[in-house]
């Protein structure tokens, strides 16, 4: 069967020039061969790329049992563990994720709200005039401790640090450790395979301890954490999650939710960095405290032009026809994200930082897909746009920044994801004016 056109540099030339410079290449190729195009990458395979918004929609829409993630995201195995749910395809799949959602509807992740800017308010605390940061690590550390919080339901200080240092140290560890099993060989503790191995064991063991403490609390239907939700759940068949379940999905959540929303951040702060008048509109709104439609829509619009993730990944189990083209089985199909949203006859102007066109209209699911879609969309949408909105609510008005580079950061890849080349690095211009928060509920210290 023949694919769609695409460039016929080989694979490795590909991955190479996408690696370095992904958002000019990604137009570039759209730009050559149209809305949908085949690429070939290292350990990758080949890829057929669309950016039709309504192609996505059949391929999230209706059956999409012939379309696999989990075997692609399986390189993340030996982190993440066989139940997670990145991994599982098939119904093991629908079981994880059916039990997982309910905690991540917008109407839960509302009671997180007031954690997201308790921790926010904690962090720009530190933040002294005059000092320099990276923006992109200080909003790693405000991401991981929400998710300590909100997620695994752990509010002691010492508790959150232990989980910070031993899960921190699988989680910053080179990746050559998942993809390579011989890296993962244990040879002694002075090891590179066996300081790995240890690092796991002893974020396994934080991670259990943690699900253990928790079945015996006596509050453990009352709380809102995610933890004791999953801790109460039960499947069709009345069976709870496994301890084994449990820590593989906490490990997931970390590793999709941590960095991702980090970067969503990143980006955030350095488009309205660059772009004064947005940033004084939103200082505005923010101070006006009527709704907060102008805030979202900032959230939105940036994830719009700085996804983080550039594609979805799907992997044909069946012949399917996508797009008009006839593509076999084994194919991989890219619904492209950031492709899609920058489509000039959807968002006109589509290179310019523009919240206030979600002011008037909405976000279509099919033409603004920062987390995806269909039966893999991403669990924490709720959640990750709720804190960029909370921190920007709380940072905002507080504190004025000064980007210490005249341009925005050149976009890279890490990993899976888009990240700005240097982190976005700053310098505070005057100090923190705390309780300033918008019309935000007051802030609870300790909790
Ligand atoms: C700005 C922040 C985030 C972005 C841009 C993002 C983006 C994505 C994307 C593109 C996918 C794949 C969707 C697909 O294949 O169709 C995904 C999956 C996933 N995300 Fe997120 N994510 C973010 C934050 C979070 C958070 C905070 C959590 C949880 C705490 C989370 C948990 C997950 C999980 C569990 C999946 C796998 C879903 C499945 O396979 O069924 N993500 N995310």
């Amino acid at each position: 069967m023949a694919l769609p056109p695409g460039p016929r540099a080989p694979a490795v030339l590909n991955t190479v020039r996408f690696a370095r410079r992904p958002l000019d290449v990604l137009r570039d190729w759209h730009a050559r061969y149209g809305d949908v195009f085949t690429i070939r990458m290292l350990g990758f395979g080949t890829g057929v790329y669309v950016v039709d918004p309504d192609a996505i929609r059949e391929l999230f829409t209706g059956d999409q049992s012939d379309l696999r993630a989990g075997e692609a995201n399986s390189f993340m195995e030996p982190v993440l563990g066989p139940h997670s749910v990145l991994v599982l395809d098939g119904n093991e799949h629908l079981r994880q994720r059916k039990l997982l959602l309910p905690p991540f509807q917008g109407s839960r992740v509302a009671a997180f709200r007031e954690v997201i800017r308790d921790v926010a308010e904690r962090e720009i605390a530190r933040w002294q005039p005059g000092s320099r940061f990276v923006l992109r690590e200080r909003m790693r550390s405000v991401t991981f401790e929400v998710i300590c919080r909100a997620v695994f339901g752990v509010t002691e200080p010492e508790r959150v640090e232990r989980l910070r240092t031993t899960l921190g140290a699988v989680i910053d560890s080179s990746p050559i450790f998942m993809v390579a099993r011989a890296a993962r060989v244990d040879l002694g503790p002075l090891s590179p395979g066996g300081r790995f191995v240890r690092r796991l064991r002893a974020a396994d063991a934080a991670l259990y301890e943690e699900i253990e403490r928790r079945r015996g609390e006596p509050d453990l239907v009352e709380r809102s954490d995610v933890l004791s939700l999953l801790l109460c759940a039960r499947d069709d068949q009345d069976r709870g999650m496994t301890d084994e379940e449990l820590r593989d999905e906490l490990f997931t959540m970390l590793g999709a939710g941590h960095e991702t929303t980090a970067t969503g951040l990143a980006f955030a702060f350095e488009l309205l960095l660059h772009n004064p008048p947005v940033l004084a509109r939103l200082r505005e709104e923010l101070a006006a405290a009527d709704d907060d439609s102008y805030l979202d829509a900032v959230v939105k619009e940036s994830l719009r032009l700085r996804p983080v993730i550039d594609a979805a990944e799907r992997t044909l189990t069946k012949p399917r026809a996508v797009a008009g083209w006839e593509l076999p089985a084994g194919v991989k199909v890219y619904p492209g994200i950031l492709l899609v949203q920058q489509r000039e006859d959807l968002y006109p102007r589509a290179h310019e930082f523009r919240p206030e066109r979600f002011l008037d209209e909405g976000a279509e699911p099919y033409s603004w897909l920062p987390f995806g879609g269909g039966i893999r969309r991403c669990i924490g949408a709720a959640l990750a746009q709720a804190e960029m909105a909370e921190v920007l609510r709380v940072v905002v008005p507080a504190v004025q920044l000064r980007p210490l580079r005249a341009r925005p950061d050149p976009v890279v890849l890490r990993g899976i994801t888009l990240a700005p080349r240097h982190g976005v690095r700053v310098a505070v211009e005057r100090a923190p004016r705390l309780g300033s928060v918008g019309h935000a509920v007051p802030v609870t210290h300790g909790t």
